[in-house]
């Protein structure tokens, strides 16, 4: 697997694959990688001829609060796990690579960046949106691998991609679980085991509410009402928001008479988790 740290090394790799007439993937992450990162590398891998992946712990779309400076890093587990999976370059730039001193132009996707994980998370898209316009344009990929479980993270690239016309088909890839349900994260590693159970509550919310929607509850306040009131049994567990949305404009629907998302985001002691689920009637 070839190592780039540079965006002219990086360029280097893009510019033998368009010229062998390579599909070229990108799966974008910021490392500590586990099974829901290598499902995205092996689909992309299914459906482009050079996969790279890029690890990025992106400053940008972390708050002065946030967890940068003790984000979980695994550079040479992640190397060896993307070596396995057969990934043809990895793309692992400095921050002063990617953000020089001069560098002042920033990717704002207004309305969108400020729903649901937007609005407990101010700025955090338009340090999303600027870092994977930037991952686009120096990686140049056909296709970009994206996962369903950052619901909107991905409404705000799919309108970032429309608006921008960046020419990269958008794939995106169902939500990958432990055994016992909860939505594999990096942030995990921070639970303690006694958290570990609390944070389960989350999945446990959005089955609940699949269950009732099954049952032929339609209205969302219900739903709502009915997947909060589980989440409120565990008092580690601290509600941020539990919502349904729309998926591609994220605000909320008042009927389910089309294909709906329910999002939730809690915290467990000071881990700030998310889960989706998407409901068709
Ligand atoms: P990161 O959290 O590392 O996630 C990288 C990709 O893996 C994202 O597309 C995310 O949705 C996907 N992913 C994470 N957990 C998943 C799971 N359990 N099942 C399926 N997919 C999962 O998301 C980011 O990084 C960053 O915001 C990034 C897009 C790289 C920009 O910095």
């Amino acid at each position: 697997m070839k190592i780039a740290k540079t965006v002219k090394e990086m360029r280097v790799v893009t510019r033998a694959a368009r010229s062998a007439g390579k599909k070229l993937g990108l799966v974008p992450t910021m490392g500590a990688l586990h099974g829901g990162h290598l499902t995205l590398v092996r689909a992309a891998k299914a459906a482009c001829d050079m996969v790279v992946v890029s690890i990025f712990v992106n400053p940008l779309q972390f708050g002065p609060h946030e967890d940068l400076t003790t984000y979980p890093r695994d550079f040479e587990g992640d190397c060896k796990r993307l070596e396995r999976e057969g990934v043809d370059c990895l793309f692992a730039p400095s921050v002063e690579e990617m953000y020089p001193d001069t560098s002042s132009t920033y990717v704002e996707v207004e309305g969108l960046s400020t729903r649901l994980c937007g609005g407990s998370r101010p700025g955090h898209f338009r340090g999303v949106a600027t870092v994977v316009a930037k991952l686009f344009n120096i990686v140049e990929a056909d296709l970009a691998c994206f996962g369903q479980k950052d619901a909107t993270q991905v409404a705000v690239l799919r309108r970032m991609v429309k608006d921008l016309n960046v020419p990269v088909e958008i794939l995106v890839c169902p939500i990958v679980r432990e055994p016992d349900g909860l939505a594999m994260s990096s942030r995990n590693a921070y639970l303690d085991p006694q958290q570990r159970k609390s944070a389960l509550l989350l999945y446990r919310s959005l089955t609940e509410v699949e269950r009732r929607f099954r049952q032929g509850e339609r209205n969302p306040a219900n739903l709502i009402e009915a997947g909060k009131l589980l989440l409120a049994q565990e008092p580690a567990v601290r509600l941020d928001y539990f919502s349904i949305v729309d998926p591609d404009t994220l605000t909320p629907v008042q009927e389910l008479t089309r294909k709906t998302l329910v999002a939730v985001s809690a915290f467990v002691g000071r881990t700030r988790l998310i889960d989706n689920t998407v409901l068709v009637p």
